[in-house]
């Protein structure tokens, strides 16, 4: 790809914009508050003031404009999680890369369509980790009404099937999060004083909402293993990389055509993003430790932002010589879903928007069938639990179909790779029940509890199986030979390095967008990729890299 292309693109996608697509503005500014989510307090980074951000609800077709005035004390961009920005590649904000970083007092204005782009995304900020200080929202993009659902399955007549598109139109947005009591920049800055990997939170929030429960020891202890049987101490040494787990293999179909995306600058940079419907194709048996969604496995994100996935401890680190920390239960409110009983059925639109903790999803006494995965609609899987990556979202309905009244809406850190620890957080599902405020009891019943407070599924329960996810209605892979193979070895070789093939990543200082005058134009880790080509790439983690990207 050329500047010039890249501008005869932005051009066609300027002038070929659909007349009846509605503009869509937001205004955001971010700033510092305090909050106490949990029932903690702490510093956090606000958007309009609350946390999560204000959700962004656009039709398919629409333009979206978001004005972001930048008030912290530091740099921020705003990344559109999931999005293709087809024809609006320097809108996908990432620094280095797409943009230059919103300074402290300045602005920038997001504008791109969602043609042909429908489902549920989430938005984060993407500088540092500022995201886990509670830069993040919603994104929802309701289908086109020609959009063929995958309900009809559940559906025994047409009041019914209208029932469950009104669900589905419905649906409430859950951000989930791991959450911990220090600010980011805090810890980051522990880690490269430690280099201890920081592999515990305080708590698990939902849209910002939840409490600290400090576990029996007995249940702590639940998680640890991985079912590796390998005691704590060894599982946080980098040894843990000659487990089972280690041989990640992923490989995406991709195309350099149509437009200038930012996918197709993804493989400019080497940062790959991977995508649901990718997903059939080249996983290894460790398919599941495998983040499917576009969630920043990206040497860009992991060098430079330490954003997002696990890391390992350094070499040889001993856990028990790490002070205890003290815990002490809270009583916050936890997040109350009101559904509509008469209506019978609730759709969630579920994301994990943490920092580290890969999370297992369930709610007491009721199955809940997924039918959309990282956006897009699958082929129904009815599960009780349901496992997801950081980055990942499903939307999900739920037939109302027990007593009504309040039930728990369970998530639980699940024990992998780094992250051994055992934490549960709640939220509410209430149906026709009186207010919870004035004491009404929330159905706590074993016998109807489908998930271990370490995530795993309880015994004959059935869990999402992520090699059955299929594209409903097209979002077929690219079909045919591909025009070109790439294979790289991912490895992170120190507390943020991260090395591809033998290169290690460095962001560069003018975004590499910006052509032949970024510093990374000319980089190692910078791949130029034939225009229009279908180009299939392979992703290796190496067995010795301190995070095996779980
Ligand atoms: C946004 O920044 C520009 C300078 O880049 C400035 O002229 C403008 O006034 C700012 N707008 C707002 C609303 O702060
Ligand atoms: C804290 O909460 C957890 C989970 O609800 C409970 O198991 C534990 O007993 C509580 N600890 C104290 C000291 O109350
Ligand atoms: C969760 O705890 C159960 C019961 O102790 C154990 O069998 C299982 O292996 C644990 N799961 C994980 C992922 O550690
Ligand atoms: C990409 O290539 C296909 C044929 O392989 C062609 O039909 C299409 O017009 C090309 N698109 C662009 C934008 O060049
Ligand atoms: C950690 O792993 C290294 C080699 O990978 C080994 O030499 C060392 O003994 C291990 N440390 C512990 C505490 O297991
Ligand atoms: C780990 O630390 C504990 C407590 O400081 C100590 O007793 C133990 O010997 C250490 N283990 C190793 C392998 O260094
Ligand atoms: C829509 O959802 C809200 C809760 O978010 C609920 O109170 C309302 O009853 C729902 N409406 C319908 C028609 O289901
Ligand atoms: C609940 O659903 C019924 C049936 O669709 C509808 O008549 C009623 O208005 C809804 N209630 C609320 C509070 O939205
Ligand atoms: C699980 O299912 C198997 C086979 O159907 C059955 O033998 C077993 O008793 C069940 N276990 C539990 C805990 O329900
Ligand atoms: C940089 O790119 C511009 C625009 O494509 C081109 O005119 C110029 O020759 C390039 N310079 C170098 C040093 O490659
Ligand atoms: C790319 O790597 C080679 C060594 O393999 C090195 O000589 C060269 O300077 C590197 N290029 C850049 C731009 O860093
Ligand atoms: C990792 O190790 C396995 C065997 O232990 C080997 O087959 C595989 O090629 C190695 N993978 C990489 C990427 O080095």
């Amino acid at each position: 790809m050329t500047p010039s292309s890249l501008a005869l693109a932005l051009f066609i996608f300027l002038w070929s914009g659909s007349s009846n697509a509605a503009l869509r503005s937001y205004s955001f500014t971010i700033h510092q508050g305090s909050r106490a989510p949990d029932g903690v307090s702490r510093e956090v980074y606000l958007i309009n003031s609350q946390q999560p951000g204000p959700q962004i609800d656009v039709d398919e077709g629409d333009d979206v404009e978001v004005f972001v005035k930048n008030q912290l004390p530091v740099e921020t961009t705003i990344h559109w999680h999931g999005l293709l920005q087809r024809g609006t590649p320097e809108m996908d904000g990432v620094p280095g890369v797409s943009q230059l970083p919103i300074a402290p007092g300045s602005n920038f204005t997001y504008k791109f369509s969602v043609k042909n782009e429908y489902g549920f995304y989430w938005y984060h900020s993407h500088f540092r980790a500022y995201y886990n200080d509670a830069i993040r929202g919603a994104l929802m993009i309701y289908p086109a009404p020609s959009r063929i659902r995958p309900f009809e399955s559940l559906a025994s007549n047409s009041a019914e099937k209208s029932a469950l598109l009104q669900a589905e139109r419905n649906a409430t947005s859950v951000l989930l999060n791991d959450w911990t009591h220090s600010v980011s920049d805090t810890i980051y800055a522990q880690y490269f004083e430690t280099g201890t990997y920081p592999f515990c939170v305080d708590s698990l929030l939902a849209n910002g909402l939840g409490r600290v429960q400090c576990l029996p020891e007995s249940i702590l202890q639940a998680g640890t293993g991985l079912g590796l049987n390998l005691p704590l101490e060894e599982t946080t040494n980098t040894s843990v990389a000659s487990g089972p787990m280690t041989m990640a293999t992923m490989a995406k179909r991709m195309s350099t055509g149509d437009t200038v995306s930012a996918d197709n600058i993804a493989q400019a940079t080497t940062l790959v993003h991977t995508s649901m419907a990718s997903m059939p194709v080249g996983i290894s048996s460790s398919a599941e430790t495998i983040p499917s969604s576009t969630m920043p496995v990206s040497a860009v994100s992991m060098a430079s932002k330490t954003s997002s996935a696990a890391m390992s401890a350094m070499p040889g680190f001993n856990a028990s010589s790490m002070a205890p920390e003290n815990c002490v239960n809270t009583t916050s409110p936890l997040l109350t879903i009101d559904s509509n009983y008469t209506q019978g059925w609730l759709a969630l639109n579920l994301v994990n928007s943490g920092a580290v903790s890969q999370l297992a999803v369930s709610l007491d006494a009721h199955s809940i069938f997924v039918y959309a995965a990282d956006g897009l609609f699958v082929e129904l899987q009815e599960v009780k639990v349901l496992s997801i990556a950081v980055g990942q979202r499903y939307s999900v309905m739920i037939k109302l179909d027990q007593q009504p009244g309040a039930y728990l809406l369970r998530f639980a850190s699940y024990p992998g790779g780094d992250m051994q620890q055992v934490i549960e957080g709640q939220a509410i599902v209430s149906y026709n029940a009186e207010s919870l405020d004035t004491g009404v009891e929330v159905l706590d019943d074993s016998a109807s509890t489908w998930m271990l407070k370490n995530g795993s599924a309880v015994a004959n329960v059935t869990e999402l199986d992520p090699t059955l996810l299929r594209p409903f209605e097209g979002n077929n892979p690219r079909s045919g030979p591909a025009g070109l193979t790439k294979t790289f070895l991912v490895s992170q070789t120190g507390i943020v390095t991260w090395v591809v093939d033998r290169y290690p990543y460095s962001e560069p200082t003018i975004p590499v967008l910006y052509g032949n005058t970024s510093d990374g134009w000319q980089a190692n880790t910078t791949i130029h990729m034939p225009f229009n080509s279908t180009v299939d790439i392979v992703m290796m983690i190496a067995n010795d890299s301190m995070d095996t990207v779980t």
